[in-house]
């Protein structure tokens, strides 16, 4: 699906992005790591084991010089960029709306919103004047309604969405797309307290139970959706929001059955 794509996938070094920079070399695509983390070398050890290609990048996605340094390493190394998926984000920490501070606000929004603006930033030139190129932003379920996150997260991935919504027009008539997946739950390090608690508790059982396919998701859910939307088969979707939530989204306010 991705074969001989130069793919850059931020947010590597674990949970949707890992799983992502995994998938999309196992589907063909040449994948350019990056994350804050050195746990991204470990990512790209694992796909070159594995037979594929990648490389790993330490960078932070809300400083504007690194990810300009991020794109031309791409370019450097593969020879161009065909698509980004600008994963990377914070949880935010989930604090009532009074204990948030401008600065936890700057945090938040500076990786999870303005970090994907850069991503598009630097990498349209290049996609517009090779007449094609594919961005996917990872936005949330928490972007589209209330109840899966702070306010400071919610807004942040909001912005995504519209980012995604505005930037499509932007690029009219260029060949570049540009889309955003909203994931419902999906077990990963940002979630992974909450897992934590429950499997404590003893309520794992109950976790996911609230959307129509009755469980959590996994990282690799939400990578095929990024794999799909980074490729030619995608061809003709753009501009949009797209929830991978187990169908969470789908519904007005509903009594949860208990049996
Ligand atoms: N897990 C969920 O339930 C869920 C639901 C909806 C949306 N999301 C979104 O999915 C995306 C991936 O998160 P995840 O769940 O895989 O969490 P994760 O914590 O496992 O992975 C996030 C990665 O982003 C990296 N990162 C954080 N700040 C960075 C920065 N400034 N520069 C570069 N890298 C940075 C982290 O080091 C980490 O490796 C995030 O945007 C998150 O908001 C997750």
């Amino acid at each position: 699906m991705l074969q001989d794509k130069n793919i850059i996938i931020t947010g590597a070094g674990s949970g949707i992005g890992r799983a992502t920079s995994e998938l999309a070399a196992s589907y063909g695509a040449n994948v350019l790591c990056v994350d804050l983390s050195d746990a991204v070398d470990q990512t790209a050890a694992h796909i070159n084991a594995a037979g594929g290609r990648a490389v790993a990048v330490q960078a932070d996605v809300s400083d504007e010089k690194q990810v300009a340094d991020y794109v031309a390493a791409c370019v450097a190394e593969y020879g161009s960029v065909h698509g980004i998926y600008a994963n990377a984000g914070v949880g935010g920490g989930g604090k009532p709306m009074l204990e948030l501070s401008v600065e936890d606000w700057q945090r938040t929004l500076g990786v999870n919103t303005i970090g994907v603006f850069l991503a598009v930033k630097h990498t349209v030139p290049l996609f517009v004047e090779q007449g094609n190129g594919a961005i996917v932003c990872t936005a949330s379920v928490a972007g589209l309604r209330a109840n899966a996150g702070g306010v400071d997260y919610s807004a942040s991935k909001a912005g995504v969405i519209s980012i995604a919504q505005t930037v499509a027009y932007q690029l009219y008539g260029t060949g570049v797309r540009i889309n955003a997946i909203c994931p419902g739950l999906i077990e990963t390090g940002m979630t992974k307290p909450v897992f934590d608690a429950a499997r404590e508790r003893g309520t794992e059982g109950r976790i996911g139970q609230i959307n129509p396919t009755k469980r959590y998701g996994h990282p690799q859910e939400i990578g095929e959706m990024a794999c799909f939307l980074l490729s030619e088969r995608a061809s003709y979707v753009n501009g949009q929001a797209v929830p991978v939530d187990g169908g969470l989204s789908a519904s007005h306010p509903w009594a949860f059955p208990r049996s």
